[in-house]
């Protein structure tokens, strides 16, 4: 049996529909009633509906665990209190594998969400639990959260034309998490896990422009745009005031890694966003 944490989030139903296909057991942790269906489709055994930050819970979650597979929640102010919370619950349990879901590089001071994972990272290493820890680029998956405005032909970023970003399929990401999850070998490691291709907004306008066969032209987002309009719709202030930050680590530095690790994992070359898009619109 193996404990998916924030199971409901695109990531964690990802990971478990990989995870069903491999043969594993999954029990899933979710936060709300209304997250168990779509979480049985995708393929959970068991389902625990709980709060990360509530230790007992965990505890009924990991009791009789072989494995966890922590994803915490997008941009989370929580992120090293859960951390802290489910490693404990894991050590009580005996787990026989802690996998964290953590991101590429999370040494980055200037991104808050990242240098929360390396302080998890940091506890995971002392914990004593074996652990694998994987580090995903940003998905080729976002880009479909603002779908409706690329194929109305406009690619809206709050950051330069000439920003170059690698990103990962989440179904590489989930591939590769059920290949290392019951395997020894993997056992003590830490895997950045990056699709093999890289590009500016520029190109990656051009690519769209090519693959939907309309013209998709860049509009940069002034960020004070951005953070009114994110605000407005909800987001709370340390979201927007995180991910501001991110966008200016991009603006000013890029943010891209190396695939070899992914194929070599996968044992094939990791997808490319060229398929990832073709794969989307068939
Ligand atoms: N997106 C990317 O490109 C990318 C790249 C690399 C790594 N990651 C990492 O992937 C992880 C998962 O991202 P995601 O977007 O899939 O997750 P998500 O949708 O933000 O969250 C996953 C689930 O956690 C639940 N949750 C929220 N608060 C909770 C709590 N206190 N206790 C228990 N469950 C709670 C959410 O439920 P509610 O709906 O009730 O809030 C949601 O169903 C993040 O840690 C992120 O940093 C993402």
């Amino acid at each position: 049996m193996i404990l998916v944490t924030g199971a409901a989030g695109k990531t964690g139903q990802a990971i478990i529909r990989s995870l069903s296909a491999s043969g594993f057991e999954i029990r899933a942790l979710v936060h709300r009633k209304d997250h168990v269906a779509p979480v049985t489709m995708s393929g959970a055994d068991d389902i625990i509906v709980g709060d990360l930050s509530d230790l007992p819970v965990l505890k009924e979650a990991t009791r009789g665990a072989m494995a966890v597979y922590h994803i915490c929640p997008n941009v989370s102010p929580h992120e090293v209190e859960y951390g802290r919370k489910i490693i404990a619950a894991s050590q009580w349990a005996g787990i026989g594998r802690f996998v964290y879901h953590s991101v590429l590089h999370p040494q980055i001071q200037a991104m808050p969400h990242h240098w929360a994972k390396m302080l998890v990272e940091e506890m995971i290493f002392e914990s004593g639990l074996p652990f694998t820890i994987l580090q995903p680029a940003a998905y080729m998956q976002n880009l479909l959260g603002y779908w409706d405005t690329i194929i109305s032909g406009s690619l809206q970023i709050p950051y330069s034309a000439d920003t170059l970003l690698g990103m990962v399929d989440l179904m590489d990401v989930a591939d590769a998490a059920a290949i290392v999850i019951g395997d020894p070998k993997h056992e003590g490691a830490t895997y950045e896990l990056v699709g093999p291709d890289r590009y500016t907004q520029t190109e990656l306008a051009e690519l769209l422009t090519n693959i939907l066969n309309i013209t998709v032209q860049i509009e940069q987002v002034p960020i004070e745009k951005w953070e009114r309009e994110a605000l407005s719709k909800g987001l709370g202030m340390y979201q927007v005031d995180t991910l501001v930050a991110m966008f200016g680590y991009y603006d000013r530095n890029n943010f891209w890694g190396n695939s070899t690790v992914l194929g070599w994992l996968l044992g094939r070359k990791a997808t490319t966003l060229k398929t990832f898009l073709h794969r989307h619109l068939s």
